[in-house]
C-alpha cells in the first residue's frame, strides 16, 4: 500500500521548514519499510502570486486526493492589503472546510532540555505534557453574516459567531475520547457566563459527558484558562475549545513549552489529515535560514501517529529530537548560553541523522 502525501510549503518560512521535515518523513518512512510518495503542490500567497487563487483547484485536488497534507505556513506582508476573499490565510480557512478538518490537535510538551527557555519558571513547566483539542471548521471564523459595511454614522464590522449542536458534540467527544487514553480529565474552555453558543457548548458537554463517566469533566471560562495557563499549567491534560479560543489558547500554550518553534499541529477530519507547524510564516526571519525546523518535524511525527498509524516511527522521531537537544544544539528562537547554535538545515541533518544510528543500532 502506498501512502500519498501532499507537501505545500506555503510561505515566509515555511518552504525553509518543510524541506527537512519532509526528509525525515522521507527516511523515517524507508526505515519503517512504508511506501510514501511525495507531491509538491503551491498554496498561499505563492499561490496568489501564480495563478491568482491561494487555494487553486490543482492543490485542492491534490489534497483530497492525498491521505495526508505536510503543510508549512501562509501569509506575509506582501499580501496583507489584497482583497480579504483571498488572502493566504484564506486558502488555509478554505483547505480546512472543504476537507472537513474540524478537530486541531495541538499539543503543548515541554522537551526537558527546553524548561529554561520557557518564559516559566522551571518548575512551573517542568514535565509539561497537555493537549490543546481545538474545534477548527466552525465558529466566528465562518458564521455568516460577515463583512464591512456602510451605515448612517460610518462604517461597521460583523462577524458572527455560531456553533451548531452537531459541531460541538462531535469535537467534544473527540475530547472525551482523546482523555480516555491519557488522564481522564478533560477541561472544556467556554465564555457562557457571556455567549449563547458557548451556553449551548456548555450544554451538550454536559450532556456527552453522560456517555463518559470515567472521565472527568471540568468548565473553565477563558479569561480565566489563559491565566491559569501562565499560573499552573500542569493541573491541565486535555483541553477542549472552539475555535477563536482555541486560536488564542494555543499560541499561549505553545510559547510555555519554551518556543512557538516546537509547536506541532494536527488537524483531522474524515478521511485526510493536514499536519502543520503551529508557528506561522514568520516573514521577519524568512529566508536567513535561522526558522526552527523542529515544529514541521514533529508535525511529521504526528502525521506517523494519526494517519499513518505507526507510533513506534513517531516514537522514534520523538526521540530524536529529544537527543539532538540534549546533545545542546539550538536554533536561534530557543539558544541559550553554553548550547551550539546551528540554522535550519544544520538542525533537520542532525534529527535525520538520528534516525540513521537508530536503525544501525537496531
Ligand atoms: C493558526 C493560524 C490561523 C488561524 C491563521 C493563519 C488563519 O493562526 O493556525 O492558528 O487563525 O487559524
Ligand atoms: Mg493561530
Amino acid at each position: 500500500m502506498t501512502f500519498r502525501v501532499a507537501v505545500l510549503p506555503g510561505d515566509g518560512i515555511g518552504p525553509e521548514v518543510v524541506a527537512p521535515a519532509a526528509e525525515v518523513l522521507r527516511k523515517a518512512a524507508t526505515l519503517a519499510g512504508v511506501d510514501v510518495t511525495l507531491t509538491w503542490g503551491i498554496v498561499g500567497g505563492r499561490a496568489i502570486d501564480d495563478v491568482g487563487d491561494p487555494l487553486p483547484a490543482a492543490t485542492l485536488r491534490l489534497c483530497q486526493d492525498s491521505d495526508a497534507i505536510l503543510f508549512g505556513a501562509v501569509g506575509g506582508p506582501r499580501w496583507d492589503h489584497v482583497d480579504p476573499n483571498i488572502r493566504p490565510e484564506a486558502g488555509l480557512l478554505r483547505l480546512r472546510q472543504l476537507l472537513d478538518l474540524f478537530a486541531n490537535l495541538r499539543p503543548a510538551k515541554l522537551f526537558s532540555a527546553l524548561a529554561d527557555a520557557s518564559p516559566l519558571k522551571r518548575e512551573v513547566v517542568d514535565g509539561l505534557d497537555i493537549v490543546i483539542l481545538r474545534e477548527l471548521t466552525g465558529d466566528i471564523y465562518y458564521g455568516h453574516p460577515r463583512g464591512i459595511e456602510t451605515y448612517e454614522e460610518g462604517q461597521r464590522g460583523i462577524n458572527t459567531m455560531v456553533y451548531t449542536t452537531r459541531e460541538i458534540e462531535r469535537i467534544l467527544r473527540l475530547g472525551f475520547e482523546i482523555a480516555r487514553q491519557r488522564s481522564r480529565r478533560l477541561a472544556s474552555v467556554d465564555k457562557a457566563n457571556v455567549l449563547e453558543t458557548s451556553r449551548l457548548w456548555r450544554q451538550t458537554a454536559d450532556r456527552v459527558a453522560q456517555d463518559y463517566p470515567d472521565v472527568m469533566l471540568e468548565h473553565m471560562y477563558v479569561d480565566n484558562a489563559a491565566m491559569q495557563l501562565v499560573r499552573a499549567p500542569k493541573q491541565f491534560d486535555v483541553l477542549v475549545t472552539g475555535n477563536l479560543f482555541g486560536d488564542i489558547l494555543s499560541d499561549e500554550a505553545a510559547m510555555l513549552t519554551g518556543s512557538i518553534g516546537m509547536a506541532a499541529s494536527a488537524s483531522l477530519g474524515r478521511d485526510t489529515g493536514l499536519y502543520e507547524p503551529v508557528h506561522g510564516s514568520a516573514p521577519d526571519i524568512a529566508g536567513k535560514g535561522w526558522a526552527n525546523p523542529l515544529a514541521a518535524i514533529l508535525s511529521v511525527a504526528m502525521l506517523f501517529t494519526y494517519t499513518l498509524k505507526l507510533t513506534d516511527v513517531a516514537q522514534r522521531i520523538e526521540a530524536g529530537v529529544e537527543r539532538v537537544l540534549a546533545e545542546g544544539y539550538r536554533t536561534r528562537d530557543i539558544q541559550a548560553p553554553g548550547t551550539r547554535l546551528v540554522g535550519t538545515e544544520e538542525m533537520g541533518k542532525l534529527v535525520l541523522d538520528t534516525l540513521a544510528t537508530a536503525d544501525e543500532r537496531r
